[in-house]
């Protein structure tokens, strides 16, 4: 049995330690965790129990063309093939004139939902009635937000069963995601109803099915520009029409479609310091809201087949203020490169690369397939789980690609070779 009796009340330096009197970790694996933490203090202040920084890669995204506008964009992903295929599509779009995005509102909903509702269509109208109560109410627990210009804006009222009832309030949450101000307006409102409706609250908490934060991009290619080795740019944009009609039509591909997208949306909520669990769980909400989970983004040829033209739509509560962002320095130099200062425009930005990547995706597996690009980038990572040290990788992979190989054991025992040649 191990023993981290009051762990969080430890210094961090106290529990590396007493993850060493513990024998859960060496002193040589302290030093990883040492090594590691960037920040000791910030990552105490942020979490509970902080070991350590979890470090993962960041790179810029080039060739982003938004509504005439250039932007670098910081990604961060573990995945070697992401910022090479969302540069790669954003070339492609840029050629063809650039994305054309529309971002409709940033609305977040709340819910507070009623149980053991015995007239649920009576409780529907008495909360309808009482409209504009309700919100003076839930704008008068957070007075700073409506001084900003946001506030609850309008709410509605769903039965979901007969017992169950769940009334939504919009919220305009500026430049924040606004979780934290959602929940608390909520909150005041449920404990106003709570006086005077019988009806027990369940619960009350905003909902990441933020439909009312859509963010649109458009592009449109000419088909020549598609062109691939083995391939016409006209024949690569007819089978991409197919592949989105495949991702509108089977849930198995759709799901393989959206997890393309959500590779280039999540490295750039994560570089921006945004709640990327929330923008995931309302990509994949969003996607099923017709009844079945269909690809969100889909790619048409025009009327005479020589322009292909895409577009996607993402739920986006996107925020440039708030959680972790002020206080993440890197978060700030992110926000920076890419030039970014209002919610609108990262949204702006993220659902572009939504779609950068889609096309990337799409257009080298209607053609040479994803296998030859991903393993070129693969190699690498293979090569250091090998054992190599990064100044040894170029030499290594130099004799794998003249070998055409790419295992694991083929890299080891090529090191090995390295090693002994060395002695
Ligand atoms: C790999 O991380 C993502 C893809 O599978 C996406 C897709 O199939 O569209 C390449």
């Amino acid at each position: 049995m191990t023993n981290l009796s009051k762990f969080y009340q430890k210094t961090w330096q106290q529990r590396l330690q007493a993850l060493i009197d513990q024998k859960i970790i060496s002193d040589q694996q302290r030093k990883i965790l040492q090594c590691s933490a960037s920040d000791p203090e910030l990552g105490d202040q942020q979490i509970e129990n902080y070991l350590t920084h979890y470090n993962l890669p960041e790179g810029l995204a080039l060739h982003y063309l938004i509504n005439g506008k250039r932007y670098l964009i910081p990604m961060v992903t573990e995945e070697p093939s992401v910022i090479a295929a969302s540069s790669h599509g954003a070339a492609i779009i840029e050629k063809s004139g650039g994305f054309t995005t529309k971002v409709s509102g940033h609305l977040l909903w709340g819910q507070i939902v009623f149980e053991k509702v015995s007239q649920p269509e009576k409780l529907k109208k008495n909360l309808e009635e009482q409209q504009e109560k309700l919100i003076l109410i839930a704008n008068q627990a957070h007075p700073s937000l409506q001084k900003r210009g946001g506030g609850a804006r309008h709410l509605r009222v769903r039965i979901l069963a007969a017992d169950l009832v769940s009334l939504d309030l919009a919220i305009d949450t500026q430049e924040a995601m606004g979780a934290n101000m959602v929940n608390s307006m909520l909150e005041a409102v449920a404990n106003y109803l709570g006086t005077q409706i019988s009806a027990p609250v369940l619960l009350s908490v905003l909902s990441n099915l933020a439909d009312e934060s859509l963010a649109q991009a458009s592009c449109r290619i000419p088909v020549e520009f598609l062109t691939r080795p083995q391939l016409a740019g006209q024949q690569v944009a007819e089978k991409i029409a197919v592949a989105s009609r495949l991702a509108q039509l089977d849930p198995y591909r759709a799901a393989t479609h959206n997890k393309g997208i959500m590779n280039g949306v999540d490295a750039v909520a994560i570089a921006m310091g945004n709640d990327w669990r929330a923008i995931e769980s309302a990509a994949h909400a969003f996607a099923v809201k017709s009844g079945s989970y269909r690809g969100l983004s889909q790619w048409q040829l025009n009327s005479d087949n020589s322009i292909l033209e895409g577009k996607i739509t993402l739920p986006l509560p996107v925020a440039v203020v708030g959680g972790s962002i002020k206080i993440v320095p890197l978060v700030q130099l992110n926000q920076q490169l890419a030039k970014i200062n209002s919610a609108t425009q990262l949204a702006e930005i993220i659902v572009s690369v939504g779609l950068a990547q889609n096309l990337a995706a799409l257009q080298a597996l209607v053609s040479e397939g994803i296998q030859q690009g991903h393993m070129r980038l693969q190699l690498r990572a293979t090569i250091l789980a090998a054992g190599a040290q990064p100044n040894e990788v170029a030499t290594i992979l130099k004799q794998m690609q003249q070998m055409k190989k790419t295992d694991l054991t083929t890299a080891q025992s090529l090191l090995a070779k390295k090693h002994e040649s060395e002695h």
